[in-house]
């Protein structure tokens, strides 16, 4: 047997162990988000448990074991003398809010989602067979309106639009958009939200997140601009959009090429095709050494972007962290001539294609 170094496996274990603190944490964030005691402890002021109980509708005992497991993590302040708990300023911009610009308690929906899965993504490791957007559960589809609402909201009307060429103008005007794989569509509804003179329709194959976001749209009161359509990507009218946008959802495809080939079409001669990308790497040994937020996107990856396009035809499976040769790759494939990275966020790669 191999003689261990003990050193190594200590510095694992602390490491390990950091992991699986940090999944109970997430299950304990995700109770907290759903009871709204996150909400309840927004003002910053110290609350015993009681007060957080009276003030949520939850029962002391429970909460008071959720305050200690929040302080013991470091997400609460506790004060052992007045026996009370207090959130952060700083901590409930996280955690207490989907508005600000760093909420991210929608993040932790995500693994809350894969969880729910596990047996049946564990069978299709098995088989190699896919698992559709639509068979996930419903806490990923909140994740990915909620978390990637955020970034979206941080830069997509002032930082994305404004680095395509001409295409700010072109919505001020009134255009026509598309967003393909629109899922709840909440970048499809700040940019019709901006844009009044504009026109939008959503497409997705999955019926249930376009009744979300039609209701989102009523919310926002632009239904009279946006319209929703259950179709594939490489399937919907050829209206000649003057933009056409895959938000988080080229990867996703089974066969993206055929689907940029479908845009390319569908665009008018003048279009723009808008690709926003999670932000990798060229390859693994690159996102590993250099990207942060690598375990989590190749996590993620495994059991919905690479499941939802090995369920679909051709099976192409990019993964979440294509990076940016291998997306032109299929631009190229596509027959775009112009592709350039007009920008990018903590989170996203921004590309252009013109046909
Ligand atoms: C990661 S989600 C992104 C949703 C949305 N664009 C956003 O950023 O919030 C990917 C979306 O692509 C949709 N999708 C997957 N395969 C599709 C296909 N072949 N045709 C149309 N939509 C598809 C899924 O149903 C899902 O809503």
């Amino acid at each position: 047997m191999t003689e261990l170094d003990m050193k190594a496996v200590e510095a694992f274990i602390g490491h390990a162990t950091g992991q699986v603190i940090g999944a109970v944490t997430t299950a304990m964030v995700v109770m907290g988000d759903e009871l709204g005691l996150y909400r309840a402890m927004a003002s910053g002021e110290p609350v015993s448990p009681e007060a957080l109980a009276g003030a949520t509708g939850t029962h002391e005992r429970y909460v008071r074991e959720w305050l200690a497991q929040q302080a013991a993590v470091g997400f609460v302040r506790y004060d052992a003398d007045a026996a009370t708990f207090r959130l952060p300023a700083e901590h409930a911009a996280l955690l207490a809010t989907d508005e600000g610009p760093v909420a991210m308690v929608g993040a932790a929906l995500m693994p809350a989602g894969l969880f729910r899965r596990l047996d049946t993504l564990a069978q299709a490791f098995r088989t190699g067979d896919g698992v559709a957007w639509g068979e996930q559960d419903d806490a990923v589809f909140a994740a990915t309106e909620r978390f990637f609402g955020t970034a979206y909201r941080n830069s997509l009307l002032t930082e994305w639009v404004p680095a395509l060429d001409g295409v700010g103008a072109k919505l001020a005007d009134g255009a026509l958009v598309a967003d393909v794989g629109t899922g709840r569509a909440a970048p499809l509804l700040m940019l019709a939200e901006a844009y009044p003179a504009s026109r939008f329709v959503g497409y997705d194959s999955h019926p249930a997140s376009l009744e979300v976001a039609a209701q989102r749209a009523a919310e926002a009161g632009v239904g009279d601009r946006v319209r929703f359509e259950v179709a594939d990507a490489t399937g919907y009218p050829a209206e000649g959009y003057d933009l056409i946008c895959f938000f988080d959802t080229l990867h996703d495809l089974g066969d993206p090429v055929s689907a940029a080939a479908h845009a390319r079409h569908a665009l008018n001669g003048d279009g723009t095709l808008l690709l926003v990308e999670p932000l990798a790497f060229d390859d693994l040994a690159s996102n590993i050494a250099n990207n942060p937020g690598a375990a989590m996107q190749y996590g993620a990856s495994a059991f919905l972007c690479v499941a939802n396009s090995l369920s679909q035809p051709v099976g192409l499976a990019l993964g979440a962290q294509a990076g940016e040769p291998r997306l032109r790759d299929v631009l190229a494939e596509a027959s775009f001539r112009e592709v350039r990275r007009a920008a990018e966020s903590p989170f996203h790669m921004v590309l252009e294609a013109r046909p």
